[in-house]
């Protein structure tokens, strides 16, 4: 009976407030374990982004954002009215075999797509010869400097030879050389960082800047005296530092996150087994793919679509989150859209069938929402943040259905926030969408860096 699969899944899935709060407590202490001269599971890496912007930065740049998905090229303007910038942009999409090719593969590539910008919007290339580059490379980086980055480990799926242990920027460098795009770098930071600044140049409440897309992620401002492992840079303790936590690692060691036999097998047949467990539970790169395993499994154990062709389910990471998104949108009583879906796939499914999908696609989302709110809380306690604003960027941020209520009723619950008296009062931690993160956050760390040089810090 499909009834008693749900009730399964349902025990499976659940996450608590019990749960929530253990995980939150776990999450600080590793926090800070990330930050000691020992380390932890968490990279909790130095960015060299040390101040906010004030919002009076200004000049032209280019930024140069390479996520999990896309590509894109901006150029931004920071103009001398406060807070404000114009921006144009070029969308690239990064093509899949890219992504476990060859490392020259990815640099050409990359040159390519800056080229063929700068051709396009620059036909007088004497004009940009100081145009200076931030470079978003949202992957795990060690960075003595702001313009270099060290890659720890591929994340978000990569899996591309000679580029782990690595300062990445003289390859992207030697391939736009040898192309001669007259182009200099000046600032590599990750998305999260670049979602942090960006979201503080227009609302100064904002403390974290995070990611929920293919990967996820945030960022905050630390102070240096709080990080022990920078202890032998002597910098006055109260240089501020911002901090890209790379906290999808938390809790590789298995500790405390509630993981069902899929999120085993995800991580198992993943390129990189035992690391980014927190990710693995809650970014968009996996949504899809724990749907997949969860309804093959049930075929499988002879629950569900009995006597049905399930090639379509056959091909791993076939299912994006927007498959899940459009099951969780389905406004028919009757799941008649849930239902059209699966019968292109060749797959005719019955009612129970059809509750059992709609329900598992809501623990899924459900769950991802509630454990990111924990990272979320967890920052806020270790910081004292009693009251601030998170920016937060990414394709299930901005397109998971109800993936934004359910993260802040998760919040509530972990910090026991009072009922709110007003519907429209606002929680003293919200997190909001931050406008364009990315693109803006590189050319304002790439102006705060150059400020910085120029005065000789
Ligand atoms: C974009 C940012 O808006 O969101 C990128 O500009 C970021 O820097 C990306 O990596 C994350 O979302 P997704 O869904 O593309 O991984
Ligand atoms: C992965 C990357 C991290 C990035 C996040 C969101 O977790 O390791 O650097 O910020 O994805 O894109």
């Amino acid at each position: 009976d499909l009834r008693h699969e749900i009730q399964k899944l349902e025990e499976q899935f659940s996450t608590d407030a019990a749960k929530l709060k253990q995980i939150t407590d776990r999450f600080i202490s590793e926090l800070d374990k990330g930050l000691s001269v020992e380390g932890g599971s968490i990279p909790m890496n130095p960015t060299w982004v040390m101040s906010f912007p004030d919002g009076y930065e200004t000049g032209t740049f280019l930024a140069l954002d390479m996520g999990g998905t896309n590509l894109r090229v901006c150029q931004i303007t920071l103009t001398d009215q406060k807070s404000e910038f114009d921006i144009i942009q070029s969308k690239y999409r990064m093509p899949e075999e890219l992504k476990t090719g060859e490392s020259d593969e990815l640099w050409e590539y990359i040159a390519d797509c800056l080229q063929q910008f700068v051709d396009s919007h620059h036909a007088d290339k004497s004009t940009i010869e100081k145009l200076p580059l931030g470079f978003t490379f949202s992957y795990p980086a060690t960075q003595h400097y702001i313009d270099e980055g060290v890659l720890q480990r591929w994340t978000k799926g990569f899996d591309i030879a000679g580029v782990e242990g690595e300062n990445v920027v003289p390859m992207l460098e030697a391939a736009l050389e040898r192309r001669n795009v007259p182009i200099k770098l000046v600032a590599l930071i990750n998305d999260t960082t670049g979602t942090l600044i960006a979201s503080a140049y227009t609302d100064t409440s904002m403390k974290i800047g995070c990611i929920f897309g293919t990967g996820c992620n945030a960022a905050y401002m630390e102070n240096a005296g709080s990080i022990p492992k920078l202890a032998h840079m002597n910098l006055p303790p109260d240089t501020p530092m911002a901090i890209n936590c790379e906290w999808g690692a938390f809790d590789n060691e298995h500790a405390v996150l509630p993981m069902t036999p899929y999120d085993i097998l995800i991580d198992k047949d993943s390129p990189r087994p035992g690391q980014q467990a927190f990710e693995k539970m809650i970014a968009g790169l996996y949504l899809g793919e724990i749907f997949r395993l969860v309804v093959l499994d049930l075929h499988n154990k002879e629950h569900m679509f009995l006597n049905q062709d399930m090639s379509a389910f056959k091909k791993p990471y076939s299912m994006d989150s927007s498959f899940l998104s459009a099951i969780e949108e389905d406004p028919f009583e009757n799941l008649q859209e849930t239902y059209d879906l699966f019968n292109k796939m060749g797959i005719n499914s019955t009612n129970p069938e059809l509750e059992l999908i709609r329900r598992l696609a809501e623990l899924i989302g459900t769950r991802a929402a509630r454990l990111s709110a924990c990272g979320v809380a967890a920052i806020s306690k270790k910081k004292g943040y009693k009251t601030c604003h998170v920016g937060a960027d990414g394709s299930v941020f901005n397109k998971y259905p109800h993936f934004k209520a359910r993260g802040a009723q998760a919040l509530r619950e972990i910090l026991d926030w009072p009922e709110k008296t007003n519907p429209r009062q606002e929680d003293p931690i919200e997190i909001l969408a931050a406008e364009d993160g990315s693109g803006v956050g590189a050319a304002l760390i790439a102006a705060l860096t150059l400020q910085r040089v120029q005065e000789g810090n």
